[in-house]
């Protein structure tokens, strides 16, 4: 079987750890995507990754810029290979009631959670569709499904990025090229180190499953449907939150 190349963004984080290990372990050559900031602070993942026997290079890029993911794609593809599989993962969140919202606020979370997306995937879509094979999954929110108070940026980003999803699968599905959103929960990142404590534990009670979704529940969805198996699977959006929201 082919090997495919798989490109996982905001790879060192919570949920992209765990999707890089997976894609490793099931056999894909992966690279990740960190932030220059990110970059030169993570030695403990690296020696984690190492002792693990994962060679996962690492690529700087800002995501919310067009010509730093066009020269980060172009690394990737001469060092690692043409991109089969690339995974949206980059986010940040930037909570704030609307009443105090800064524009800085609002456009840090649009720029890298849903412009972030499009500057991604224009690098490689093209050679995904000349090669008739392309897996695009897009890490939305169950806060871009139901909306969550204090995220009106976030939960914008997030809907927005299913639409992206969307439109571009009736692009891909000629092509081979299939595009879907996954939707996780809350999950145990440290992410969820911003939200307060109290906050949070309304949170998971809130949550039929009555706990947070381990970066693993996640990872295996986004195996799913990147293999080629899945081709049939395009446009949809699959929801991984304990029961929190059920449509
Ligand atoms: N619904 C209705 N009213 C609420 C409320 C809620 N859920 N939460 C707070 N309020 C009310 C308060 O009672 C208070 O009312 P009064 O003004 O009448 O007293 C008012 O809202 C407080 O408003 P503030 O603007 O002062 O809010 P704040 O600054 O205290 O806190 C916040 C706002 C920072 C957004 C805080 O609510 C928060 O951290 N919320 C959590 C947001 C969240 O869930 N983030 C998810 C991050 S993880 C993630 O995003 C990953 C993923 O994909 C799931």
């Amino acid at each position: 079987m082919t090997q495919r190349t798989a490109l996982v963004t905001g790879g060192a984080g919570g949920i992209g750890t765990e999707i890089t290990r997976g894609l490793i372990k099931a056999g894909y050559k992966v690279a990740a995507t960190c932030t220059v900031i990110e970059c030169q602070r993570i030695d403990d993942w690296r020696a984690a990754r190492k002792a693990e026997d994962m060679d996962i290079p690492l690529f700087e890029v800002d995501v919310t810029d067009f010509y730093s993911c066009k020269k980060m794609i172009d690394d990737v593809e001469s060092q690692v290979g043409p991109i089969d599989v690339l995974i949206n993962n980059a986010g940040i969140t930037r909570d704030s009631t609307l009443k105090k919202m800064t524009p800085e606020q609002w456009d840090a979370v649009i720029n890298t959670n849903l412009d972030g997306a499009f500057n991604m995937t224009r690098q490689v879509w093209p050679g995904m569709l000349d090669r008739k094979f392309g897996r695009i999954i897009n890490i939305s929110s169950i806060n871009g499904r139901k909306g969550q108070f204090g995220q009106a940026n976030y939960s914008a980003s997030k809907a927005g990025l299913h639409g992206f999803t969307m439109a571009l699968a009736q692009e891909g599905a000629r092509k081979g090229v299939t595009v879907n959103t996954i939707s996780p929960g809350y999950t145990a990142t440290k992410m969820m180190l911003d939200i307060p404590k109290e906050i949070l534990d309304a949170i998971i009670a809130q949550i039929p499953a009555g706990r947070l979704a381990e970066p693993i529940e996640i990872a295996r969805v986004a195996l799913f449907l990147a293999a080629d198996d899945a081709g049939f699977i395009t446009g949809a959006n699959i929801d991984v939150n304990g029961g929190q929201f059920i449509h």
